[in-house]
């Protein structure tokens, strides 16, 4: 999603905002700019594609001043071409934007009938409009011309706007999206998180929503939507120790996927009393005894972490779930009962559907718990409990590292779950407990087969279309083994219970279509491998993921195979991952494609 960099400094701040647009690569973007007052005066380079590019117009073009702003844009209304590229611009003033205008063409209209002429297609430059229209239609001051402006904008947003003649003067607003205050010494900052602030301050404060932030070298005031003056509290950012380099990996997707025991280990640790083998939750935490149901929702590879857990809370503690997605879930007249709880799952704690699907649940009186990895998210913000994942910065727009950090997390809650309702006793809690921490030592040993994996990966390349099936909780991480790789090789791929095979997709089998076979040696085994047998059968190509008595009891005609560790089928998932990730990042890597910043995805989806 979009990113912005404000900057109120002591030099030429150029160069400093390119810098810090490179940590917000990782959101994902289309094309990229920067503007600067140099002596009252507003000039601005912009660039479709890469930084590079706008690295490239800077060095032909070189931009003084010492106030700036800079954005990387992930293009939604309007294509990715330098007309459309932010910061959108007046004589008078220079903003940039994240997130979505949602009256912009009624504002468009009315401001093209007051003679204003826009240069782009975008929702956001109706922004600058509307400010240069009240600064010259009602001659009122920058602050109170952005505050009228920002006032009539609908829609979930963040802006960051420098005027004209003011060389002292960055204002921000928030509603919808997040946006970040970073002070330094004699210097100022604004920025779409605090990865983006990391290189100039680790001191930090939070936009709330509604707020405005105007801010000079010498400080800020934060004003709440009614316009009153608030104080918010400052906070010292984690993000400034986060070493956000690739440590020497082709890609921060391959440095992710490789990082897994240790920050697996890192977020058992958060959960697991390992002398007692028992879960300890905070004090807070729910009440499961008491709980009447679960929802749990979120959006893309958290929303598959959630289905897995939906198995765990189901058999341990037998809860009734309810799951979807949160951009289902939030408009669905959903019957909450009394006494529920409702998790939601973020890797970001931003998603734009997650946070409002948790306002609802809110709303219509559910406690509310999120499994985050950004403590100071919105998400986090919000919820009544946090249960934090410490998987540390994730770079990689295809989720890997979070993804077994959010199933760690969730099952070590699903068997504190279970003790609390009686439904596992200590003996079964120990086993479990056990179980959960060889997860980190099984996983250092999946990643061993990267080798082999790799040269299966160099055919799966070829294909135009892969399959993937399992049962039980190996259905959802076929669904999570096709999304990575439809999202970072662009080959069409689709998840499926094993099960549901024969009711329509087996007519696609032929010998050109792989299909990858999610099988832990579990009450299920058998079945999914019936389901194998009847794929090649019609002469498809089976790729199966098993342990070495699953592989062995499989039978002859087998494509390929990928040997896992042997461990306990029902936290089978956690170490699954770890092949369907990798066969995912080579198949991209062998066909070339931008694995840490696929064509059109975003990290962080801040918008509907
Ligand atoms: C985007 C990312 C995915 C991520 C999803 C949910 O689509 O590309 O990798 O799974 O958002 O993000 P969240 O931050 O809420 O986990």
């Amino acid at each position: 999603m979009c990113g912005i960099i404000g900057i109120l400094g002591t030099t030429d701040v150029a160069p400093l905002i390119v810098d810090g647009l490179k940590r917000l690569e990782y959101r994902g973007y289309d094309s990229a700019g920067v503007a600067t007052i140099d002596h009252g005066r507003l000039d601005r380079r912009r660039a479709p594609g890469k930084l590079g590019n706008l690295q490239a117009a800077l060095d032909a073009r070189p931009l003084a001043g010492r106030t700036g702003i800079g954005h990387t844009r992930w293009a939604t209304h309007g294509a990715p071409n330098e007309a459309n590229a932010h910061p959108h611009s007046t004589p008078r003033v220079s903003v940039v934007h994240n997130g979505i205008i949602e009256n912009f063409a009624e504002l468009k209209r009315e401001l093209e009938g007051y003679g204003r002429r826009f240069e782009s297609e975008t929702d956001a430059e109706v922004c600058p409009q509307l400010i240069t229209h009240y600064l010259e239609s009602e001659n009122v001051g920058p602050v109170e011309a952005f505050r009228k402006a920002i006032a009539r904008l609908k829609g979930a947003f963040a802006f960051v706007a420098i005027f004209t003649g003011e060389d002292n003067l960055m204002v921000g607003a928030r509603k919808g999206s997040p946006l970040a205050i970073g002070r330094g010494e004699g210097e100022m900052f604004l920025g779409s998180d605090s990865y983006a602030l990391a290189p100039f301050t680790n001191r930090v404060t939070y936009l709330e929503e509604g707020d405005i932030v105007v801010a000079t070298r010498e400080g800020f005031e934060i004003f709440n939507e009614r316009g009153e003056k608030v104080s918010r509290p400052e906070m010292i950012s984690s993000a400034a120790d986060a070493l956000v380099d690739k440590d020497g990996h082709r890609h921060f997707m391959a440095k992710e996927i490789h990082e897994q025991p240790e920050v697996i280990a890192h977020t058992l640790s958060r959960y697991i009393d390992a002398a007692n083998e028992t879960v300890r939750l905070a004090e807070n935490a729910f009440d499961f005894s008491r709980l009447s149901s679960l929802t749990i929702s979120a959006c893309g590879t958290a929303y598959y972490a959630g289905l897995i857990s939906k198995y765990w809370f189901e058999s341990w503690a037998r809860l009734p779930v309810e799951i979807d997605i949160a951009s289902e879930l939030r408009y669905r007249s959903v019957p909450y009962k009394d006494q529920g709880g409702a998790i939601f799952v973020s890797q970001s704690g931003e998603t734009a559907d997650t946070l409002a699907a948790l306002r609802e649940a809110k709303a219509r009186g559910q406690k509310i718990a999120a499994v985050v990895n950004v403590p100071e998210s919105s998400i986090a913000r919000e919820a009544d409990i946090i249960f934090p994942m410490a998987a540390g910065p994730e770079i990689g727009v295809a989720s890997t590292k979070a993804f077994t950090c959010q199933l760690t997390a969730l099952a070590a809650i699903a068997i504190a779950a279970g003790r609390q309702r009686g439904t596992i006793d200590d003996m079964e809690e120990r086993r479990l407990v056990r179980a959960l921490l060889e997860t980190p030592r099984h996983v250092a040993e999946a990643l061993r087969q990267a080798g082999a994996i790799e040269a299966i990966a160099n055919d799966i390349a070829k294909a135009r279309d892969v399959l993937y099936i399992g049962r039980g909780v190996s259905f959802p991480l076929a669904l999570e083994g096709a999304l990575k790789l439809k999202e970072i090789s662009y080959i069409h791929a689709e998840g499926y219970a094993a099960g549901e095979l024969k009711h329509g997709p087996i007519a696609l089998i032929d010998e050109e279509l792989p299909v990858i076979v999610i099988a832990p040696p579990d009450a299920l085994f058998e079945k999914t491998i019936s389901n194998m047998h009847e794929v090649m059968a019609r002469g498809g190509k089976a790729l199966l993921i098993s342990d070495r008595a699953g592989i062995a009891a499989a039978g002859d005609g087998l494509w390929a195979s990928i040997e896992a560790p042997t461990v306990e089928p029902i936290l089978a998932p956690i170490v699954y991952a770890v092949a369907i990730q990798l066969l995912a990042y080579y198949t991209a890597t062998n066909k070339g494609t931008d694995v840490d910043q696929p064509r059109n995805l975003a990290k962080s989806v801040t918008v509907e």
